[in-house]
């Protein structure tokens, strides 16, 4: 008879959930996705709409995983409010961002702040986005309007995703956010991106020295098939390792790893059949953030690693679980072999709006759509326990 597993983690080790704005307030009217959704060819299944309406109901979300144990929310403050029309900051919405700050301190939960997590600001996507010539000096204009705001804030990402935005070229191609189904990233993105988020990192520690900024950097688990390494090796710079390396330096790297894909001689392979699937057709694959997290340590120079974005497309509560479970065992295994990951963030608080559709749910909580009503299911439950004790046990049924 084979005895269940328990998983131990440090006691300073912390546990949270993230969304971010786009995925969950409702009406971003001012931004480039907005646009997007509203267009006849979108290609898009649905469009965001009111989304979890958690522009207005962000203190019952904030209340929701303070209640269950969770300790941090990461969640994303959304430039196209901040700066609707160019050089127009408003400033009801930049206290509407210090509000949320303020809510997660009236809870006990720390803020883990997000200044881009995949939206533009309409004006800006319409003169390039990250493709026109003042693409830096435009994000950094913005993020000193905020700084204000962020005197209290610990840790700070810049930006989620860049090798994602790369590859997306700033969300106009493709929903699909798997390396497989993109384009071949724009390294001239990729570039600029690397220097918006070091400009950041610079306003940013020179008002506050103590702060924590980093960036997170979409992990794809790469699998070479027999005597592919190379072109596995290849496959991964552009997509995932150029950014890695990028994060040297920083105060820590953010990790999000859902899945893996196997390389071949003439690049990414099919999931293999019969393998199960997520709601977002990908294969159902718990290591992958383990092995996400030894890739992002080796490269990024052995900064502290922080797991941003980690879950499952599942209809099926207790399937959460279980790939959770597999996730934190790769995660402590990562650790045990000498890995310095401070804290595991779930990917997702809600149930949201996943690129295009509503379909794929990620969340610990789900949402009436007539209501907005928010239920807590027995994932945030079981992850809210884990965040008290640092003890996971096996999940026996
Ligand atoms: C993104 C999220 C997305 C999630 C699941 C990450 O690529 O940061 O916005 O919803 O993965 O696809």
């Amino acid at each position: 008879m084979s005895s269940a597993t328990t998983l131990r983690f440090p006691k300073d080790f912390f546990w949270g959930a993230a969304t971010a704005a786009h995925q969950i307030e409702g009406n971003n009217v001012s931004s480039d996705w907005w646009r997007r959704e509203q267009s006849s060819n979108s290609g898009l299944k649905e469009r965001s709409a009111d989304a979890c309406d958690s522009y207005n109901r962000y203190e019952q979300d904030i209340r929701l995983l303070a209640e269950s144990g969770l300790q941090y929310y990461r969640f994303s403050i959304e430039w196209a409010r901040i700066e609707p029309e160019p050089e127009h900051f408003s400033t009801a919405q930049i206290l509407h961002y210090r509000d949320m700050i303020e809510t997660c301190r009236h809870y006990g939960v720390e803020p883990m702040v997000t200044l881009n997590h995949m939206t533009l600001p309409y004006w800006f996507a319409e003169q390039g986005g990250w493709k026109s010539a003042d693409a830096v000096s435009l994000f950094n204009r913005y993020v000193r309007q905020i700084a204000p705001i962020l005197y209290d804030v610990t840790y700070v990402c810049t930006i989620n995703e860049p090798n994602m935005v790369a590859m997306t070229r700033g969300g106009k191609e493709g929903t699909n956010m798997t390396a497989g189904a993109l384009p071949v990233p724009d390294l001239e993105i990729g570039q600029t991106l690397v220097e918006a988020h070091k400009g950041v990192c610079r306003i940013l520690h020179e008002i506050y020295p103590s702060m924590l900024i980093g960036w997170t950097v979409a992990t794809q688990a790469f699998h070479a098939m027999p005597g592919c390494e190379q072109e596995t090796e290849e496959y991964a710079w552009p997509r995932e390792n150029f950014y890695l390396d990028a994060a040297k330096g920083d105060d820590w790297i953010g990790v999000q790893g859902y899945l893996r894909t196997f390389i071949g001689k003439d690049g990414p392979q099919p999931i293999p059949d019969g393998a199960e699937r997520t709601l977002c057709g990908w294969e159902y694959f718990p290591p992958a953030i383990g092995i996400g997290v030894r890739n992002a340590w080796d490269r990024a120079g052995h900064i502290p690693v922080i797991v941003t974005e980690n879950g499952l497309a599942t209809s099926d509560d207790s399937r959460r679980i279980d790939y959770t479970f597999g996730a934190l065992q790769g995660l402590k295994a990562a650790m045990d072999d000498g890995i310095d990951v401070r804290g595991y963030i779930h990917w997702s608080l809600l149930d949201n709006y996943e690129w295009g559709s509503y379909t794929p749910t990620f969340g610990l909580v789900s949402i009436n759509p007539d209501t907005f009503e928010r239920h807590a299911k027995p994932s945030l439950h079981w992850l809210g326990e884990i965040a008290k004790s640092g003890i996971v046990e096996e999940p026996v049924r």
